[in-house]
């Protein structure tokens, strides 16, 4: 049995569905879900659900029962780094209980000098779970995932085609972007073939880009010229305090575009494309397909 978490959620219903299409019969594939009624699309399609929460320790052991393989998808908790870190310890301490026997867990990536980057804290929590995870003794699987391609409509703003402009103090930096279903795709392939015992991998582009690039792709699809700025952080965060954007929106925001100056994100990686069989989906071609 092959359970994955967090399978309500994006990456989650679509590491699910990569697993039946590299033909995992249903009855050998659970969900983790919160709420079962958030998970019926899932039972209609013949998997079983666990209910379990990250940070209720015995759920998690009830949930793992039985389990062989578990793909631990990171939680998306907002508040302090150290929650995230204390609920996935939870999940891998249940997970050990539990006698499973293999742990996939879905990571960041990061750079050797991550510490000083914006979002570090958050780094360091992925850091921390992986630390744990390798002296819990129980044989496991890191996905260093990389920025997901989806992230650049938020970042550059909803409403960029009628105005024109991309504002985001991302400076030059450029980011090595990955599609979400990729990853999920790639985890399906982890969890379907051997070999990947005790591995750490980097799933990110083999073509990093920066905001000045996703402009100029912008402009070409579009017909429309669309300027990309980079404005100082005080003023980036008045423009959109101004604008009534919620300061938990401005807050990361800030943080992302600041990271992405900084190249925290530029990790280029062949992994991904020879675990696809294939060339990830770049940046150009995500905007052509969400844009055209
Ligand atoms: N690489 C990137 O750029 C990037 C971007 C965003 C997020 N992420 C990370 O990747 C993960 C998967 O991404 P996604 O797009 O699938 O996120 P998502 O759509 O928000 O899904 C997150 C999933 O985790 C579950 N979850 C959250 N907190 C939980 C808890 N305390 N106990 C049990 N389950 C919990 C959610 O359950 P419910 O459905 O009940 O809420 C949901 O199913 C995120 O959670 C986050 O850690 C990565």
């Amino acid at each position: 049995m092959i359970l994955v978490t967090g399978a309500t959620g994006q990456y989650g219903t679509k590491a699910i569905e990569h697993l039946l299409r590299k033909g995992v019969k249903p009855q050998h594939i659970s969900g983790l879900v919160r709420e079962a009624a958030k998970g019926q699309p899932l039972r209609d399609k013949g998997i079983s659900l666990r209910v379990g929460e990250y940070t209720e320790y015995t759920s998690l052991v009830r949930a793992f029962e039985g389990v062989e393989t578990l793909l631990l998808v990171s939680t998306n908790d907002r508040g302090p780094a150290e929650n995230r870190t204390a609920q996935h310890i939870n999940a891998i301490k249940a997970a050990k209980e539990a006698q499973v026997k293999h742990l996939v867990y879905t990571s960041f990536v990061r750079k050797p000098a991550f510490a000083d980057s914006a979002i570090g804290a958050f780094q360091q929590s992925h850091a921390d779970t992986e630390q744990f995870l390798q002296d819990s003794g129980l044989t496991y699987t890191i996905l260093q995932n990389g920025i997901y391609l989806e992230m650049i409509p938020r970042l550059a703003g909803e409403n960029v085609v009628e105005t024109g402009v991309i504002r985001l103090p991302a400076q030059d930096g450029k980011a090595s972007w990955v599609l979400r279903e990729e990853l999920a795709e790639a985890a399906a392939h982890v969890l379907t073939t051997a070999g990947h015992e005790n591995k750490r991998y980097i799933l990110t582009n083999s073509e990093s880009a920066s905001f000045g690039e996703v402009a100029q792709e912008l402009s070409r699809i579009l017909g429309k010229e669309i300027q990309y700025q980079s404005p100082a952080v005080e003023e980036f965060q008045a423009s959109l305090t101004q604008a009534g954007i919620p300061a938990l929106y401005i807050g990361m925001f800030t943080t992302w575009a600041r990271a992405i100056a900084q190249g925290a994100l530029d990790v280029e990686d062949a992994t991904l494309a020879s675990f696809l069989g294939r060339k990830p989906t770049t940046t150009a071609q995500f905007i052509s397909q969400m844009y055209a």
